[in-house]
């Protein structure tokens, strides 16, 4: 049994396996031979979510998968369970892999310690790390692209909240990618700005073959460091005025949920340059691909 939680532990030969399976099973969606039949899930969610947890459902229920969403308000958590228990209860039961989205990263990395019976998988960890997002970015720019090598993605906006730039610079920078990074004075995080150029938003609009959007992440905000969304749109937001500045062939992109009008226009999410949409759909093909690597289904070196 192998364990999703993080970009770092994949080498370059698996994350290109799993985009391969996420191809694969994009070609026999229509078809698929639903491998996992009568194999059971269970997806805990402590934070909210709409793309993720859909998605894990719709690529599960593929797979052939049974699924249990335990609800976290209602589960005995709320009693004092411990998560180990609750997920070993879960393996008592017959689930085999856990999707789990919470606030820390460090819970997953003491499950894994504490040799839980289930495979986890991060949906999500705080603002720490969303490794399938990752996946499912790079997967859609190579589609878009062909190759991964030498482009230039840049993330803009709320950048120090953000567990998708935190992931993507991880599997980016080791494809040849070039992350450069750019949004508001007060949204900058010098860790990261160590890994990865702060620049001008003008210049990183001009320089990326990918243009990302990031929501402002309101909810993990402290303190008042946003005020006035058509002022952040004015300075910080995807217009379709800045869009003329893009490369020709660049497209946008954005983990959503989205702040329209705040960091990007509603004409730029459904412009023929956005793959928003492409992302959400992808997400389904990649989150296979991932329940079929923890299960031993992806061989690796
Ligand atoms: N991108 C993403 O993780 O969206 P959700 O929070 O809706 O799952």
């Amino acid at each position: 049994m192998r364990h999703f939680i993080h970009t770092d532990t994949l080498d370059i030969t698996t994350i290109h396996a799993l985009l391969t399976r996420a191809k694969q099973h994009e070609a026999q969606m229509v078809q698929a031979d639903q491998p996992y039949r009568n194999r059971f899930t269970a997806n805990l969610f402590f934070e909210p979510s709409t793309r993720t947890r859909c998605s894990f459902e719709v690529a599960q229920k593929r797979l052939g998968m049974e699924v249990i969403h335990l609800d976290t308000d209602t589960s005995s958590a709320v009693k004092g369970e411990s998560l180990y228990d609750t997920i070993q209860t879960l393996s008592a039961l017959g689930v085999e892999i856990v999707v789990m989205r919470h606030t820390h990263l460090s819970v997953y990395e003491a499950l894994m310690k504490q040799n839980v019976n289930c495979a986890l998988i991060n949906a999500g960890a705080g603002k720490q790390a969303h490794p399938t997002q990752a996946l499912l970015d790079l997967y859609t720019i190579q589609n878009h692209f062909g190759e991964l090598d030498g482009l230039v993605v840049a993330m803009i906006g709320d950048i120090t909240h953000s567990r998708v730039v935190r992931s993507n610079l991880d599997l980016m920078q080791r494809l040849g990618i070039q992350v450069i990074l750019s949004g508001p004075e007060n949204m900058r995080d010098p860790e990261l700005e160590r890994r990865a150029p702060y620049v001008s938003f003008s210049e990183a609009i001009q320089k990326a073959d990918v243009v990302m959007m990031l929501r402002v992440q309101l909810e993990r905000h402290q303190g008042e460091i946003f005020s006035d969304a058509s002022k952040y749109c004015e300075h910080y937001g995807l217009t379709q005025a800045r869009m003329e500045n893009m490369k020709a062939n660049a497209i946008i992109l954005h983990p959503a949920p989205m702040n329209r009008g705040v960091e990007i226009e509603d004409a730029c999410v459904e412009h023929e340059r956005s793959r928003i949409f492409a992302q959400m759909r992808n997400g389904v093909y990649v989150r296979m691909a991932v329940l079929d690597y923890v299960l031993g289904g992806i061989k690796t070196c």
